[in-house]
This record gives structure tokens, C-alpha cells and sequence, in this order.
């Protein structure tokens, strides 16, 4: 029995890293999932891979008129939309006394503005199904402090999530935010600290990061009617380390 039958999805930084693995979990659980990203050569790659139940659309999840298109096709290709997990995000760690203001701007619309933009316009689109759950991904940044920039948008996005859960309970929309700790994607293993980030993994109580797909399972979780009670709360998923 798949988790997601007849479901509706769509998977905003899909292309690669933890968004790739929510894509490839959903489908296996049977959802009809519509990712997006602005990295169109990775999304088209790993579109030809999935089959039917998988398109991939190109998406800057800061552009209010992105989110309009992206809704509009995936309703006339799947029906109205379920499930909206908000993914794409930034990561930044210049210390904050060098960070210029288009820098900080920058990280403000791609982590934060997006998640706003994205719950706005898919809202319509969950009415005609009666029934929705959005996930945010925030961080253990949404919860303890970090780099500037990062965290405050991090915490903004657990914020928001709460917020809106309350506005949106009414319509049978649940919201939560996952709060993933170091996981072993792109985004770690390309910056310039994955050493530093290696050698910090050794210290977290599960000595380890985790695999994206540890990740999809929590948001599989949310995403299904498994969850059905959980709206506006926060879900860490973090080997241990916020508990130290
Ligand atoms: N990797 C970690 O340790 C970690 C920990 C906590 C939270 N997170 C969060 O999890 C999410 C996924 O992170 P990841 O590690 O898989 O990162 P990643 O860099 O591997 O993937 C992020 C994807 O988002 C896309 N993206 C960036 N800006 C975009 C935009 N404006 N419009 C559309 N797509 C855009 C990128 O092209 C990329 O494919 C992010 O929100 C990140 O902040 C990551």
C-alpha cells in the first residue's frame, strides 16, 4: 500500500540534493509530483529518469509570477494540488560585518520571501481538493543561532509556518516546518566548509550527518494523512544534535 496514492505534489529546489530525494519518495509512494528549480539541465535529467507521474518545471521561487505558471500547468496536468513542500533555499556564511545588503536581500527572498509567495498562491489550488499540507524546510537554524542571514531567514520560516497554520486550519490545510541538522547534500559537500562540517559530524550524538532519504521520510510522513493532527509545529530531525 504506497503512502501518497492520488496525491498532488509539488517540490520547489527538486534537481538536486534533499528535494531530488522528496521527488524520487513521492513518486515511489505513488503521488503525482510536479518539481521545480532554477537548475534545468539536473530537473530534466532526473524528469527522464521518474516517468509519467514526474515533471519537472523551471522555477525562481521568488518570482510571485513563477508560482502562478507553476500551479496553473501542474492542475492541467495532474488536477489541483495537495501538497506543497517548499524546499529551495540558500545557504550563506560570510561573517555578517562583510555581508553586503544585496547579499542579505538575496537570502531574505530565495529562504524566506519564497515560502511566503509559495503558500499564498497554492492556497486556491488546495480549496478544490478540501484537504492540504504544506511543508517548510527550515533547519536546526530555525531554532538555534548560526550565520546571519541563514538563520534569521530559517527562524522566519518556522515562524510563518505557525502562523499560517492558525489562518489556514479553518480550510483543512495543515502547515509544519522540518528542521533538518546536517545532512550529507550538495549544499554541504560543495561549500567551503565541508571539512569543517566533516570533522564537526563526528561530535553530533549519532556521529554522523544524515542521508537525504532519512529526510523524505519525515516529510513523507507530514505530507500523508498519516499526519492528519500535526498543523504548526516543528519537526527536528537532527541525530541528536539540538538536545545536547
Ligand atoms: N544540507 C543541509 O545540511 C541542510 C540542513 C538544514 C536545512 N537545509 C535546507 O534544506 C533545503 C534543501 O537543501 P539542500 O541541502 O538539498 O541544498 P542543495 O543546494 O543541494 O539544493 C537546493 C536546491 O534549491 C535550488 N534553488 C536555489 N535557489 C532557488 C530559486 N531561487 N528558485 C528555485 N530553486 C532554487 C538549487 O538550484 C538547488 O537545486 C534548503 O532549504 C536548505 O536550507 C539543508
Amino acid at each position: 500500500m504506497v503512502r501518497l496514492q492520488d496525491k498532488v505534489a509539488i517540490i520547489t529546489g527538486g534537481a538536486r540534493g534533499m528535494g531530488e530525494a522528496h521527488v524520487r519518495k513521492f513518486v515511489a509512494e505513488g503521488a503525482k509530483v510536479v518539481f521545480t528549480d532554477l537548475n534545468e539541465e539536473g530537473g530534466r535529467a532526473l524528469e527522464q529518469q521518474l516517468g509519467e507521474n514526474a515533471k519537472f518545471i523551471k522555477q525562481d521561487v521568488t518570482k510571485a509570477a513563477d508560482w502562478e505558471t507553476v500551479i496553473a500547468e501542474t492542475e492541467t496536468l495532474f488536477g489541483p494540488v495537495n501538497i506543497l513542500v517548499n524546499n529551495a533555499g540558500i545557504s550563506m556564511s560570510k561573517p555578517f560585518l562583510e555581508m553586503t545588503e544585496e547579499e542579505y536581500r538575496k537570502i531574505v527572498d530565495i529562504n524566506q520571501v519564497s515560502v511566503f509567495l509559495g503558500m499564498k498562491a497554492i492556497v486556491p489550488s488546495m480549496q478544490k481538493t478540501g484537504n492540504g499540507s504544506i511543508i517548510n524546510i527550515s533547519s536546526i537554524n530555525g531554532l538555534v543561532g548560526g550565520a546571519v542571514g541563514y538563520t534569521d531567514t530559517k527562524f522566519a520560516v518556522r515562524g510563518i509556518t505557525k502562523a499560517a497554520a492558525l489562518q489556514l486550519a479553518h480550510l483543512g490545510i495543515r502547515v509544519n516546518s522540518v528542521h533538518p541538522g546536517v545532512i550529507e547534500t550538495p549544499m554541504v559537500t560543495e561549500g567551503d566548509a565541508v571539512e569543517v562540517i566533516k570533522e564537526f559530524a563526528k561530535h553530533i550524538p549519532l556521529r554522523r550527518m544524515a542521508q537525504s532519504e532519512e529526510v523524505s521520510n519525515l516529510v513523507l510522513f507530514l505530507a500523508s494523512d498519516e499526519s492528519s493532527y500535526s498543523t504548526g509545529s516543528e519537526f527536528v530531525i537532527d541525530g541528536g544534535l539540538t538536545a545536547m
